[in-house]
């Protein structure tokens, strides 16, 4: 699913260079299921972001996503790409405000096959797997974080994506509820034959992963 070989993005600050992420050799199989650990400033969401195609790398020799060749596609291509086959929980849950929950999930489709009444029947269902039955007409702002994170969760399965990249899911709350979403999560992708990539920097959910991988460890190898 994913193949990674002497990927690297540095950034110009001034006439300082610095590197945000390094990865020597990774090797990601179709349905697994694997955390990366690493502390805060690691690289975390600058490899998940060149993983999902939204940061273009400085240096690669390999970068396979789902059989496509990352870099040999253009910017539209990758997003085109991303629409379809990958799905993306950020760190922030980025939900658009005016929207209630139900129309905030069908909105990912929108990037994918487009909205129709498939889209609108598996956003219903999604949500009803997570417990919001009854709060598809909620707005963001009167939902709890852990129902926000639910949300964000269905809009990134809402496409039955390949891939599914989650930029520490759990945040700041507590492990309990975080805990319980990211099981939901896992046990869908298990069902439809999603990849699960998640970033953290928290071992014990990471642990919740079927295969951990520190991210300092990838630095290293060539
Ligand atoms: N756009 C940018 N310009 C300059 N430096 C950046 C930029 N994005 C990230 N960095 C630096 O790269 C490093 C890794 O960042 P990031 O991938 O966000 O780490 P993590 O998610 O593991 O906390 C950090 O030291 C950060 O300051
Ligand atoms: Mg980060």
């Amino acid at each position: 699913m994913i193949e990674i070989e002497q990927l690297a993005k540095t950034y110009r600050r001034g006439d300082q260079l610095v590197t945000a992420c390094t990865v020597g050799h990774l090797s990601i199989g179709r349905g697994e299921q694997v955390a990366l650990l690493g502390q805060s400033g690691l690289g975390k969401t600058t490899l998940l972001n060149m993983i999902a195609g939204i940061v273009r790398p400085s240096q690669v020799r390999k970068l396979l996503v789902a059989d496509q060749d990352l870099t040999a596609m253009s910017e539209s291509a990758r997003d085109r790409f991303r629409g379809r086959h990958v799905g993306i929980v950020f760190q922030t849950f980025n939900l658009l405000m005016p929207f209630d929950s139900l129309e905030n999930v069908m909105l990912g489709a929108l990037f994918g096959q487009g909205s129709n009444q498939h889209t609108r029947e598996r956003a219903e269902e999604l949500l009803r797997r997570v417990g919001l039955a009854d709060r598809m007409h909620h707005l963001p702002g009167e939902l709890s974080v852990g129902q926000v994170q639910r949300v964000a969760m269905c809009r990134a399965l809402i496409n039955e994506p390949q891939l599914i990249l989650a930029d520490e899911p759990l945040g700041n709350q507590d492990r309990k509820t975080g805990g319980e979403v990211l099981r939901l999560l896992l046990e869908i992708a298990g069902e439809e034959d999603c990849t699960v990539v998640m970033v953290t920097h928290d071992p014990e959910s990471a642990a919740m992963m079927q295969r951990q991988i520190d991210l300092a460890d990838l630095r290293q190898a060539s």
